[in-house]
């Protein structure tokens, strides 16, 4: 490698450090780790239910879920947003709060469930698990409704 590039990978690496830092001073540890590895992420292949809502800060949402439809047990959750990091760590942690749980318990998680396990979030981003909750309710409430 040259002096150019070793010089580069240097400001790299200074770069990320002084942004890792800064993320640690607003965000927990849950949230900082949550948004870079999120837990379900992603589409699923022919999910019982799944669907997708807007926020009111522009952000989507979608879950999809395999229920076992014999007694309404959510056995695999995934979720995909378009949305922030805080919002990628809320449907991450509501779609492990989620796994095996039935449609009734899970349909009692409430944001302020999520902002616990993440440790809070700052008051720009208290929205975020809210997105994911409305969203997980407009997926159970989705498939409630198929059943009838
Ligand atoms: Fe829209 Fe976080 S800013 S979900």
């Amino acid at each position: 490698m040259n002096n150019l590039d070793d010089q580069f990978e240097e400001f790299v690496k200074n770069l990320q450090k002084e942004i890792d830092e800064e993320e640690s001073k607003i965000f927990s540890k849950r949230v900082i780790e949550l948004s870079h590895s999120p837990k379900n992420w992603g589409k699923m292949e022919n999910p019982t239910v799944e669907d997708k809502f807007l926020g009111p800060c522009g952000d989507t949402m979608q879950f999809f879920l395999k229920i076992n439809e014999k007694d309404n047990v959510i056995m695999k959750i995934t979720f995909i947003t378009d949305g922030c990091g805080p919002s990628v760590a809320s449907g991450s942690q509501l779609t492990i709060k989620a796994e095996n749980k039935s449609i009734e318990e899970a349909s009692k998680i409430r944001p302020n469930d999520i902002l616990k396990v993440l440790e809070g979030l700052p008051s720009s981003h208290t929205h975020c698990p809210v997105l994911a909750v409305n969203t997980l309710d407009k997926v159970l409430k989705k498939y409630l409704e198929s059943k009838k």
